[in-house]
């Protein structure tokens, strides 16, 4: 048998909305992303979206937004993928990692004030593998120091904790519509936010600081733009869009689905002593963006290639960043400071979880697991 590491749920309805916009005239930003952003805040219960081309790009800017410059340091922790931590370097700013919490693999609120200096401007918090960080306590501590809250929300469109939605508290939260994603336009992001203003400027940010968009010249009587700032060339378009109204609306329906595949795992690996489940937390809804386990570090990488074997596809989310050749080069990060961090970096392993994976692929994917792991103690 063969499983995938992710399929799409790419179907008829959402092909036909794509040839719809390719019949039209407009095919960059204008009606279709309006409608996306306008149901995606409704879906949130947030105020503003503004579409983009990437989750990096969401963070990107809004970290421009709020005056992130070259100085600044932002706060944010190792256990995510490279796009967090870099976003911040193409602010100008350094990324300061803090370690993680071991059941959720989420930032450590109570280490977050003994990492805030001077030149501390924001929290980056990272809502790993769906489950939201603790947004009280960040709100709590940022506003205490003066500080924004960026959400990095890639992984966490459905989720809540203590009832409260990515974007809620944070200034801004940032989503990701990348090829593997809960929804997804192939790349594709977008930044939610409370603040009108933010979303105004978010909005010039993502088009090179222009003061009017190209449907805004084109289905209007011709206005004459200004560049206001210097921007990037970030804008959703209309075919992006497009591809993620659908799925949008069915997202609920997705994440059930999720939902179910993730618990058939979490009781198969209960009471295994050879693997360890991350927790979610009882008063979390996680987006169940990711499932993975954590093996003994010196069995992951023969654990990852066994699976693989057997037609499993597998991947590793994610190795500690501060652990890279950059990172370690450029801020002579080491082995050692973030030691929660790099047991999960050093232990993970993520399965197969997406709607169209089958009961029996899943019970294939559980029996995979368990010949391997059981097989631990032997030669
Ligand atoms: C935690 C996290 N943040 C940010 C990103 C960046 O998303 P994008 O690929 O849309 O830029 C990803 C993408 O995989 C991610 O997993």
């Amino acid at each position: 048998m063969k499983v995938e590491f992710y399929k799409h749920n790419i179907g008829q309805q959402d092909i036909d909305n794509v040839v719809e916009v390719l019949n039209s005239l407009f095919l960059t930003t204008g009606e279709v992303v309006n409608e996306f952003e306008d149901k995606f805040s409704r879906y949130l219960g947030c105020r503003h979206t503004v579409g983009v081309t990437s989750c990096t790009a969401a963070l990107h800017l809004s970290l421009l937004a709020y005056g992130i410059r070259p100085g600044d340091e932002v706060i944010t922790t190792p256990m995510t993928f490279i796009a967090t931590a870099n976003s911040i370097i193409h602010a100008g700013a350094t990324p300061v990692f803090i370690d993680v919490e071991p059941d959720t693999a989420n930032i450590d609120v109570d280490l977050i004030e003994g990492a805030i200096t001077s030149r501390t401007k924001a929290i980056l918090p990272v809502h790993l593998y769906g489950q939201m960080c603790d947004m009280k306590k960040i709100r709590q501590i940022a506003d205490k120091h003066h500080l924004a809250v960026i959400e990095d929300a890639a992984h966490a469109i459905e989720a809540s904790r203590d009832g409260i939605r990515p974007g809620e508290l944070g200034d801004a939260a940032c989503f990701s519509f990348y090829a593997t994603k809960n929804i997804t336009s192939g790349e594709g992001g977008a930044v939610s936010t409370n603040n009108e203003e933010i979303a105004e400027k978010l909005k010039k940010l993502r088009l090179h600081g222009m003061s009017k968009g190209a449907a805004e010249r084109y289905f209007r009587r011709y206005e004459h733009w200004d560049m206001e700032m210097l921007g990037w060339k970030y804008n959703m378009d209309n075919i992006q869009a497009a591809l993620l109204l659908n799925q949008l609306e069915n997202i609920e329906k997705y994440w059930q689905r999720r939902e179910e595949i993730c618990r058939l795992y979490e009781e198969a690996f209960m009471y295994d002593s050879q693997l360890a489940c991350l927790k979610v937390l009882p008063n979390s809804k996680s987006a169940r963006h990711m499932f993975t386990i954590l093996v003994p570090p010196e069995k992951r990488d023969s654990t990852l290639w066994q699976l693989q074997e057997r037609g499993i596809g597998v991947a590793v989310n994610y190795k500690s960043i501060h652990l890279l050749s950059y990172y370690r080069e450029t801020y002579s990060y080491k082995r050692g400071m973030f030691r929660i961090a790099e047991k999960i970096g050093d232990s993970t392993i993520t399965l197969p979880l997406y709607p169209k994976l089958t009961n029996e692929e899943v019970q294939y994917v559980i029996k995979g697991v368990k010949d391997v792991t059981t097989s631990y103690g032997k030669v």
